[in-house]
């Protein structure tokens, strides 16, 4: 019976990269993966939940945004397969270890642009961290990914951030 704590059954994995590299680099992807779901349901929440003058804009956008994260979740979670892990997946592993925080209370529209600009921000700060390690493990499969997921979060914080008008 392999042994799934120890992590046995990926003792077959020869890509190149160490067992103890890709252990590191799945320990960090998970965190990744968990920013991701934490920011989906946000999105996908606010999507349901806005309100106001600005409605149809933003319950078009978040819908974009929630839906393109749906496909990364998958991407980042499979990548974490082929690195030999298991992937945590349920909101319980997700909030231990995400940077992203769930709320309770419907914020109202512009403070929901904000939070998802930090969020979006937030993801880019992790993957960014991803790179520096995936780097050292000579990882370019995590690194491409990582740069990816980058392109998309500062395009999205950049949408999201030109809904808030400085009219000074
Ligand atoms: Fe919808």
């Amino acid at each position: 019976m392999p042994n799934r704590i120890s992590g046995e059954r990926s003792a077959g994995i020869n890509i190149g990269i160490s067992d103890k590299d890709r252990k590191a680099v799945c320990q960090e992807l998970n965190k990744l993966l968990a920013d991701s779901y934490l920011l989906y349901l946000k999105t996908q929440n606010y999507h349901w939940n806005v309100e106001g003058n600005m409605f149809q804009s933003l319950h078009v956008l978040f819908e974009q945004q929630y839906q393109e994260l749906t496909r990364a979740i998958d991407i980042i979670a499979e990548r974490i397969r082929a690195l030999g892990e298991f992937a945590p997946g349920s909101l319980t592993a997700f909030s231990k270890i995400s940077s992203i925080k769930e709320e309770s209370a419907i914020p109202t529209a512009d403070e929901m642009i904000h939070n998802l600009v930090h969020g979006n921000e937030a993801v880019v700060t992790t993957a960014r961290a991803i790179i520096t390690l995936a780097d050292d493990c000579e990882d370019e499969v995590t690194t491409d990914l990582m740069i990816e997921r980058m392109q998309v979060h500062e395009k999205n914080a950049w949408m999201l951030r030109s809904f808030i008008t400085h009219n000074a």
